[in-house]
């Protein structure tokens, strides 16, 4: 988010909401306490843990409250009381003063609160699109005309429209949130409950999803609770509640709460990156020594305006080209080296039911080379094909046409083992769920291993380092993968993956549902493995934050073709390009953008949050500062460094 407006906000205290709001208390939870009863496969009850320890908080009508939390802290167990899918041990929540263990109310809480979960799929029910967002008001017993009215508007206001003749399975993930979302509006719910429903989106989308909640809230004083780990998200409420102990240990503004230095280290957040930049230049020791950008507020405006920062962005490009082509050709023959191209694609196209009306071609013409020892970071937007893509590499899809190759070895090759490819090229599907088939955690990772003829303790031992590796507390390691919530699911997931010691690891979006230091954690270990065990890794992501912090290169498809294969310093300087497919550029590009068009020198190759905040830390201990060319050049050295 921008900080300028997080400022203005600020300022005027979030009046503009909070004078709007009508003061009225719509859902009240007091005192909630929930317990969950764990089971044993045959349906015994075994022990019972309590999730909600005492919940107290009242909501108003037309609040726009972001829900946070650790993994495991209890959002989904709360959100789900609101519409009364789980019911309080002890205490009581009230929706529009309907309590929830009145069963009588239950139809009619349910038509006050709308919910919206993590897994688009566990939601989709109908042939197409369109009668997808009609189920819900043809349930409520609505003429046919309003119903009609009602899937326009709310497939309009998802931009999804033009896609309404389309079956559910043939749409993305993000795709199928944007449905999920649509059929609760077309309900007109009064409030309604978002479980992390962008997590699975691409900018582009995540964007739409954020403008369709805030105009609803805005326009139509539209209840939104919204649980997410998204910072920037957090940053665009009213209220920010953190859940924690089965509490609620946060209930305040945004601002507030990013100010919050030692609670935010405790849950192992961040607040957003542009206010922390703002923090940092606002600070006295740097007001002092290195000018203060506040005076030029008045014409900050002008300033930050899109045709400058075009025209910065263009004549970096203009004049970087040749260096990027001899970094380029080194780097290309260097990873030629080091890939020894353990997977490649060779002019490779996929075509979804060729010769019917539902033909779409996923791929087109792709050639590609992975090897070992490399984060591969693979961008773009919703269907753009990144899933198809990765089910040619393990072998779960053929190609129409062109060949795949492992070790050199054509993977579809008379007599070529899948089970060999599988066992060598490992994979966590977008949605972790569809990879658990055991009943226990523990089962479940050992799955891999065991087909691999892994046995006694050989075989245990993999699945306790794995799940170590991804931090599931011991605990869960004999619960039903069932039991779990997104991001400990995610995480057995991985786990599951790296117990069978792959030597390629596919991920598919394998920070959605992860909080911020589960992800950071994870990540840092992957990496290393990655370095000191060379295994290479496959990234798919929507997060651009992501992608620079950890790809070592960047791919991005568009409408099934490679469009960009580079560093990601290099895939960050095409702007247009990316914008023209739906992505965009890191928020520390977005800054530094910003901050250069207000005087500060940062050097162009600044792609990651710690080089930003690195380097406007350094500015207050030199006297450089804004006019400092020398700490760019030094800076950039650096970084050329770390890329060649
Ligand atoms: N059906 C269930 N049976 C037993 N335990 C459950 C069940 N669902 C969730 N839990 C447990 O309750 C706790 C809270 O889960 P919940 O899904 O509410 O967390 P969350 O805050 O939404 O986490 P995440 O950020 O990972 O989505 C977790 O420890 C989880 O293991
Ligand atoms: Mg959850």
């Amino acid at each position: 988010m921008d900080c300028s407006k997080l400022r203005k906000r600020e300022r005027a205290g979030v009046g503009v909401k909070q004078e709007k709001m009508e003061d009225r208390t719509v859902i009240r939870a007091e005192q909630v306490r929930f317990q969950y009863k764990k089971r044993d496969v045959d349906g015994n009850v075994i022990a019972t843990e309590e999730i909600l320890k005492g919940v107290d908080l009242t909501i108003k009508k037309g609040e726009f409250i972001a829900l946070l939390g650790r993994n495991g802290s209890g959002k989904t167990t709360f959100s789900k009381q609101l519409n009364a899918i789980l019911r309080p041990s002890e205490g009581t929540v009230t929706v529009d003063e309907m309590g929830t263990r009145d069963a009588e109310k239950l139809y009619e809480i349910r038509q006050h609160v709308g919910m919206v979960f993590q897994n688009p799929d566990n939601q989709m029910v109908a042939a197409n699109v369109e009668e997808e967002v009609a189920f819900g008001p043809e349930n409520l017993g609505m003429e046919s005309d309003t119903i009609v009215a009602r899937v326009k508007q709310a497939l309009e206001q998802v931009r999804m429209w033009k896609r309404r003749k389309t079956a559910p399975n043939h749409l993305s993930g993000g795709q199928k949130q944007r449905i999920a979302i649509a059929g609760i509006l077309a309900m007109h719910p009064d409030y309604i409950v978002l479980d992390e429903p962008t997590a699975m989106l691409d900018p582009k989308g995540r964007k739409e999803v954020m403008e369709a909640l805030q105009r609803l809230n805005r326009e139509q004083e539209m209840t939104v609770i919204l649980i997410t780990h998204d910072m920037e998200e957090a940053a665009l409420a009213s209220r920010v509640i953190l859940l924690a102990d089965g509490q609620v240990r946060f209930d305040g503004t945004p601002e507030k709460f990013f100010g919050a230095d030692v609670l935010l280290a405790e849950m192992g957040m961040e607040a957003p990156l542009s206010y922390r930049v703002r923090k940092l230049i606002d600070s006295d020791v740097f007001v002092e020594k290195v000018g203060d950008a506040r005076e030029d507020e008045a014409t900050t405006g002008k300033r930050e305006n899109l045709s400058e920062y075009d025209k910065s962005g263009r004549e970096w490009e203009a004049s970087s080209e040749l260096v990027d082509k001899k970094k380029n050709e080194k780097a290309e023959a260097e990873t030629d080296e080091k890939n020894q191209a353990l997977i490649s694609l060779q002019h490779v196209s996929y075509i979804y039911s060729p010769g019917t009306a539902y033909e779409k071609v996923a791929l087109d013409d792709v050639n590609l080379s992975l090897g070992k020892g490399e984060i591969v970071g693979l961008a773009g937007h919703t269907g753009s094909g990144k899933s198809t893509m990765i089910q040619l590499l393990n072998g779960l899809l053929k190609p129409t046409s062109g060949t795949v190759t492992f070790e050199g070895k054509d993977i579809h090759a008379k007599g070529y083992s899948g089970n060999y490819l599988r066992s060598k090229v490992g994979m966590v599907f977008q949605y972790p769920e569809h990879q658990m088939i055991c009943d226990t955690v523990w089962e479940d990772v050992a799955f891999g291993p065991s087909k691999q003829g892994l046995t006694g303790e050989a075989c245990e031992t993999r699945v306790e380092e794995a799940l170590r590796f991804v931090d599931l507390p011991e605990k869960y390691y004999q619960a039903s993968p069932l039991q779990l919530s997104g991001g400990q699911k995610r995480r057995v997931a991985i786990a599951g993956v790296l117990a069978m010691h792959p030597e390629y690891i596919i991920l598919d979006e394998p920070a959605a549902g992860l909080d911020a230091a589960g992800k950071r954690e994870i990540f840092d270990r992957i990496r290393r493995m990655s370095r000191e065990q060379g295994i290479g890794v496959l990234l798919v992501s929507h997060s651009m934050e992501d992608l620079a912090e950890y790809a070592d290169r960047i791919i991005v498809l568009d409408d099934g073709k490679k469009i960009l294969d580079d560093r990601p310093a290099q895939v960050f300087a095409k702007r247009e390009t990316l914008a023209d497919c739906g992505l965009d550029v890191p928020e520390t590009v977005k800054l530094a953008d910003k901050l250069r068009a207000n005087g500060y020198q940062i050097p162009q190759n600044v792609i990651r949050e710690k080089e930003l905040l690195d380097y406007l830390g350094n500015c207050t201990n030199s006297t450089a500062g804004r006019k400092s060319v020398d700490t760019e050049n030094r800076l950039d050295e650096r970084k050329q460094g770390d890329n060649l």
